[in-house]
């Protein structure tokens, strides 16, 4: 089974990242056919400084394989590593009607929040659509927000099909429910466009600030407190098995724990958590030569795939005469 999904790298990865997306990527890595990128390219859409993005896609990559991404037993690159993606966005973008564009939500918000229209923006989940299709993914791991992306993507797979015959396989969104959304500082979902996010990579110093930044209700110390309505303890649980979490349940029903307290603690779980990976990353990222023959490595194999998907494509639509 191959499953595919990729990250923009438009920012610094923050919790929400780890635990809805990276971690179970590293996971599938052990049973399944694992394809995983750094869209760089979609990034485009939000972020013109060149130089940002450049960085950006070294340390996203850094940061996967620093979190125990295998790149011997997974393919991993960077998607502008691999051109003809674009080749195949174009060959799609003739099969897509601007209808199914039009209705996707993803495109209406940031039309609505006041980012300019642009064709980027507009085409984005073409561009996704050839990342999935190129690969001939069968699953699809995503947030709820890319769910709509997944089922336009099979859209434009069928009617491909249906006139050339059977090129693509048509991928499934995954949408696990298990992994909750994870909550950012104000309690809305982990952001980096709400400014809210606790980052993976932070030295210590900035990230018990944005830990003690969490919000949390007036309840005096001495009080019992609802665990369910609270943030702190919401991300706290993220790294506790069922038992731990019911201990920390049992403290905040009974009173006398403070906010301050627990969010030290919280502090103190993520430093650890991430500190031995954080050594890795630096490494890596002091050795760019190393890394990106790393990641030439997993272009190579990704391309290889590619080329496959591609050769059969340009056959059929006839760019190959
Ligand atoms: P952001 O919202 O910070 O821009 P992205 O949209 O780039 O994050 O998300 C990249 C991946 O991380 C996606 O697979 C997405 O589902 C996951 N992800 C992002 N934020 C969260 C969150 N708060 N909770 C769970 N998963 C998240
Ligand atoms: N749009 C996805 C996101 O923002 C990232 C992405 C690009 C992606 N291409 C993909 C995810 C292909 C899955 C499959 O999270």
């Amino acid at each position: 089974m191959r499953i595919l999904s990729g990250i923009q790298p438009s920012g610094a990865l923050h919790l929400g990242n780890y635990f809805g997306m990276m971690q179970k990527m590293i996971d599938y890595q052990e049973q399944e056919d694992l394809f995983c990128f750094i869209a760089n390219y979609h990034a485009m859409t939000s972020l013109s400084d060149g130089k940002a993005l450049a960085r950006g896609t070294l340390e996203a990559a850094a940061s996967f394989i620093a979190l125990g991404l295998d790149t011997e037993k997974s393919t991993f690159w960077v998607q502008s590593d691999v051109p003809e993606v674009q080749e195949l966005t174009w060959f799609l973008s003739n099969f897509t009607p601007m209808g199914l564009l039009e209705r996707c939500h993803s495109y209406k918000d940031k039309i609505a929040k006041g980012i300019a229209a642009n064709h980027g923006l507009f085409a984005y989940p073409v561009l996704m659509a050839s990342d999935i299709l190129l690969y001939q993914s069968n699953r699809v791991p995503v947030g709820k927000d890319q769910k709509q992306h997944v089922e336009v993507t099979r859209d434009i797979a069928i009617k491909f099909n249906n006139e050339y015959g059977d090129i693509f396989a048509i991928p499934e969104p995954e949408i696990d429910d298990d992994v909750a959304t994870v909550p950012g500082l104000d309690g809305q979902k982990m952001s980096k466009s709400y400014g809210n996010t606790i980052d993976l990579f932070l030295e210590e110093k900035a990230l018990r600030k944005q830990v003690m930044r969490i919000v949390t209700d007036p309840t005096p110390v001495e009080d019992p407190k609802d665990p369910d309505s609270c943030n702190v303890f919401q991300i706290y649980s993220l790294f506790l098995d069922k038992k731990a979490q019911a201990d920390l349940r049992k403290r905040y029903e009974a009173g006398g724990l403070g906010y301050g307290e627990v969010k030290q603690e919280l502090f103190e779980i993520i430093r650890d958590k991430f500190e031995p990976y954080r050594q890795h990353r630096m490494e890596l990222l002091a050795d760019l030569p190393g890394l990106r023959e790393i990641l030439n490595q997993g272009a190579e194999k990704a391309r290889y795939t590619a080329m496959k998907t591609l050769r059969k494509v340009r056959k059929k639509v006839g760019s190959a005469y």
